[in-house]
């Protein structure tokens, strides 16, 4: 809660400092070449765009072929830029590709990437939390579980926010895109804005770096259908950290839209559950819980706390809701937080050291008819609770600490279905073969966390 008000409140200066001509970090002296990192076109099976950044303005040109031995120059645009988007379409499904950027790296690398096959049902993609590397040490551990995520081998990459500690500083841009080479350019990814991209100048340099294709060029919430799977990204932060209703609109229909037989996953960046420092977010809970249960979303991915935890939760279960109109379906939906892209964890936030803090809130029971009153403990994470078993990169320099059922932080997590956590860094994979989707949490070394005595381990099966 005080990490939020800070942060709020260098938001503000920093916006102040910004409407007077001050600007902290001006993207358009960009003093680095970095790149090339990929996005997925609207029919991801068929265009991509390779984006790179130079510290000089030069013309963008970029030459692709399926044969590494024999590029052809593809793409060309003459007015020099700091800012390069190649937006390559009518490509073959299920090819790969290979590609070089002429100018202005001359005698540069050959990247390479491989397209969905249309409509593909089996698909793999990695989910990547919090990253905002703000100097060697913390590049060191994001770029660990960026290894991680290369060496699965996705066909897409998300990162959940807070790529960036802060949007407005160049330096962490760099050593964010130093963090990513190990995927950024073999697979397209897909990304959900952070308070930290957002903070500072609205995400105006985030969007920048970003060719997606949001709804509108001055919001930054989205849709993508990849193969089988309709992905929504939310922007939480889009009215002074709030969801707006035109949003909330928009994403009824989307959820209504979605084709029939295919995979909903919704992906934002405010922690809607979670016992970490930034903690339970009530508002984004009561904007969205309802909204998840009517149209059928088979997971929600998000960020923001440095943790992992997951909750298996049905809205309406032990008999509340936020209005007495809404007839819960009774049907659990996964909520993975997944926090650890190499941000500093939580401990270094004071998750074992919190005093008690009590917790209340208004919402109705079906059962009584009526609105009552709830109170929560918060407390803080037993340190005691470690897992000997988990390797050295998931909390380089210290023990992994776990947040286990048995012994819960805060009394809503009990409500909300909580199942594991851990305070390390870890990425998701997510497989999906049909009508089933296996979600793992690795970490940065390709193992699975499983918890003490791998008694938790994370593996769960999801079915359409
Ligand atoms: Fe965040
Ligand atoms: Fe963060």
């Amino acid at each position: 809660m005080l990490r939020a008000l800070i942060a709020r409140t260098h938001n503000a200066l920093e916006r102040m400092a910004c409407s007077l001509g001050v600007d902290a970090g001006n993207p358009a002296r960009y003093r680095h070449d970095d790149g090339p990192w990929l996005s997925p076109g609207s029919c991801a099976s068929s265009e991509i765009t390779v984006s790179w950044v130079t510290r000089l303005r030069t013309t963008t040109r970029l030459a692709l072929g399926t044969d590494p031995g024999s590029l052809v120059p593809h793409y060309s645009r003459a007015m020099p830029s700091k800012y390069h988007h190649a937006r390559l379409t009518d490509l073959t499904p299920a090819t790969t590709y290979y590609y070089r950027i002429i100018s202005p790296f001359e005698g540069a690398s050959t990247h390479s990437f491989t397209l969905p096959a249309e409509g593909a049902r089996d698909l793999t993609f990695c989910i990547i939390g919090d990253m905002q590397p703000t100097d060697h040490q913390q590049f060191l551990v994001s770029r660990s579980v960026a290894e991680g995520v290369a060496r699965e081998n996705p066909h897409l990459v998300v990162q959940l926010g807070d790529s960036v500690h802060r949007g407005t500083v160049q330096e962490y841009w760099h050593w964010m895109w130093q963090a990513c080479e190990p995927f950024a350019s073999r697979f397209p990814t897909l990304r959900a804005m952070g308070n930290h991209d957002w903070g500072y100048d609205l995400g105006k340099s985030w969007r920048r770096f970003f060719p997606i294709p949001f709804v509108d060029p001055k919001k930054s919430y989205y849709s993508q259908h990849v193969g089988n799977v309709h992905a929504v990204f939310l922007d939480c932060y889009e009215n002074d950290e709030r969801m707006g209703s035109q949003q909330l609109s928009w994403l009824k229909e989307q959820l209504q839209s979605s084709p029939p037989g295919c995979w909903k996953f919704v992906f934002l960046h405010a922690s809607i559950f979670s016992s970490g420092m930034e903690n339970m977010d009530y508002t984004v809970q009561q904007q969205l819980l309802p909204l998840f249960d009517r149209h059928g979303v088979h997971a929600v991915f998000y960020g923001h706390d440095h943790i992992y935890e997951h909750y298996r939760y049905a809205y309406g279960q032990n008999d509340r809701v936020f209005s007495p109109g809404h007839r819960p379906t009774g049907r659990p939906i996964h909520y993975f937080l997944s926090g650890g892209g190499g941000a500093p964890l939580e401990d270094t936030f004071g998750i074992h050291h919190r005093p008690l803090s009590m917790h209340h809130r208004t919402w109705y029971s079906p059962q009584k008819g009526e609105f009552v009153r709830d109170e929560w403990a918060v407390r803080s994470w037993t340190s005691a609770h470690t897992v000997p078993e988990a390797p050295q990169c998931a909390n380089p320099g210290a023990h992994v600490t776990c947040h286990m059922p048995s012994a819960v932080a805060q009394d809503d997590c009990t409500h909300f279905g909580f199942e594991y956590g851990e305070n390390a860094c870890h990425y998701l994979r997510v497989m999906i073969q049909g009508e089933q989707c296996t979600v793992s949490v690795q970490y940065p070394d390709g193992s699975n966390v499983s918890g003490p005595n791998g008694q938790f381990p994370q593996v769960w099966k999801i079915f359409l």
